[in-house]
């Protein structure tokens, strides 16, 4: 039995919390759910977006399944996913993008998996706002040791994984000294891993080559702030943020959770595509190396995509999030 923290999160999050938790059940996952909170309702309830109940858990069990969350104004902070991401050192941010058999997309098998730096770069939060004449500042920190930490976890997934290449995107040519730094640590740490080919690119021309031919690319790695763009953008290669799942990794401890945000728009209307929340927690089970039952799953959701009458409207379908569950559970 494994214990894992769920935090439902806001907006649409408990309604795919809902219809993964079921579809993980009904695929007999043996999984004990510690249900803890955090974002806009934890603050409504307990008047802190990030109680300490749901650190202290993490900190135990060292697994959350997390949905999106929304950060209050006033928190005291900027982010509660920014701020955990930091407590627990989750320094690399794993974002597949593969295109899905059923689903209309401009692409057809796009397969890369984007490494993204979660703790530091443009997202530390070091912002002001310089009153007497009127300017504002914000200052990134790119240090050695968080970037061999993420680009020697991308070698190594791609050396686990057999992939064959890894791109690092950066902007050194301007950030000379920031990502200056990334860049230098990257070409070090290729040198250990001389079977996998590597390439750097300048972040502008990456987004036109991603748009242009996304078939080129494998597995990349990047600062925090361009991997957050870059990242929707992949997502965007194959169909949108509904279906993309991601996963934050740090040496002892993961959280898992969607690539997309808590969709506000939508939220209560039983239209959000589950799918991509769903594909997060199979990242989980494969992370609990429980790769058959991930692997079942994956297939009833392949399977499930064709029937367009249970698809959530985003995908092009006429059906809803527990129509589309119902269908994923009756197709395991
Ligand atoms: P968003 O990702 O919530 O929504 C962008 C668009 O995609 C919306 O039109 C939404 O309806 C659609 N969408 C997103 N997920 C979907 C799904 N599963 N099924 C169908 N359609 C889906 O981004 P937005 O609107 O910029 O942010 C909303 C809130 O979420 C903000 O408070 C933001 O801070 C937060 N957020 C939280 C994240 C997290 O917890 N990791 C990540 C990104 C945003
Ligand atoms: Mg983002």
């Amino acid at each position: 039995m494994h214990d894992i923290v769920l935090i439902p999160g806001d907006g649409i999050g408990p309604e795919i919390t809902e219809s993964v938790t079921t579809i993980l059940d009904k695929a007999g996952a043996d999984i004990n759910w510690i249900r803890c909170t955090a974002g806009l309702n934890a603050q409504e309830e307990l008047g802190n977006p990030l109680p300490d109940e749901t650190i202290d858990a993490i900190e135990k069990y060292r697994i959350a399944l997390k949905g999106p969350l929304t950060t209050p104004v006033g928190a005291g902070f900027r982010s509660v996913n920014v701020a955990m991401r930091k407590k627990f050192d989750l320094h690399s941010n794993i974002r597949p993008a593969k295109t899905l058999p059923h689903i209309h997309s401009r692409y057809e098998d796009v397969d890369l998996v984007m490494f993204r730096e979660n703790t530091e770069g443009l997202y530390i939060g070091k912002e002001k706002w310089v009153k007497e004449d009127s300017h504002a500042e914000s200052i990134a920190v790119v240090t050695r040791d968080a970037s061999e930490k993420v680009i020697r976890s991308a070698f190594e997934y791609a050396k686990k994984k057999n992939r064959n290449k890894v791109t690092l995107v950066h902007k050194a040519n301007i950030l000379k000294y920031t990502c200056g730094l990334f860049m230098e640590v990257g070409e070090e740490v290729a040198q250990d891993y001389p079977d996998i080919e590597y390439e750097d690119l300048i972040v502008d021309n990456m987004a036109m080559q991603m748009v242009l031919n996304p078939k080129q690319f494998d597995v990349i790695v990047t600062t925090n702030l361009f991997g957050d763009i870059l990242s929707d953008l992949s997502s965007g290669l194959v169909g949108g943020l509904g279906l993309t799942g991601a996963a934050n990794i740090g040496d002892d401890a993961a959280i898992f959770e969607a690539v997309h945000g808590s969709a506000p728009d939508i939220a209560g209307q039983n239209i959000a595509n589950p799918v991509a929340f769903l594909l997060s927690a199979l990242m989980l089970l494969e992370h609990l190396d429980e790769n058959n039952l991930a692997d079942r799953i994956r297939q009833a959701v392949y399977y499930t995509l064709e029937n367009k009458s249970v698809c959530t409207p985003d995908i092009d379908g006429s059906g809803s999030t527990t129509k589309f569950t119902e269908a994923v559970c009756s197709n395991l």
